[in-house]
């Protein structure tokens, strides 16, 4: 999935989601990288956005895949919904899920 390289200041990521991004339309994901820290987002709607952690609830590798609406772990092909809910196992349990929040077309990630 495309990678947005973002800046992380007082424990939250902030990034543009303005036309041009890859999170510009609904339905889209992407794995948002800051510092040593991996986020996953899923825009699913116009305003709403869903970020939760990439570290994979099975072994921790990144979870570096979107498809059909899913996010796949590279490693043993666990896959999380883009409420970060488990649809596929061997991961034992969601990922962790982070607030968001929207003002114009900034995104605010609170860790
Ligand atoms: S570490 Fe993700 S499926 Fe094993």
């Amino acid at each position: 999935m495309p990678v947005i390289n973002a800046t992380l200041a007082n424990n939250a990521i902030t990034l543009n989601v303005a036309a041009g991004s890859p999170l510009a339309s609904v339905g889209s994901a992407a794995l948002v990288q800051a510092s040593n820290t991996n986020v996953l987002v899923a825009r699913v709607a116009q305003d709403t956005f869903n970020a939760m952690t990439a570290v994979c609830t099975h072994e921790a590798c990144t979870v570096t895949r979107f498809a059909s609406g899913t996010f796949q772990c590279p490693c043993h092909g666990s896959e999380y919904n883009t409420n970060g809910g488990v649809t596929k196992g061997p991961a034992p349990s969601s990922l962790r899920r982070f607030n968001t929040q929207l003002a114009g077309d900034v995104l605010t990630i609170s860790l």
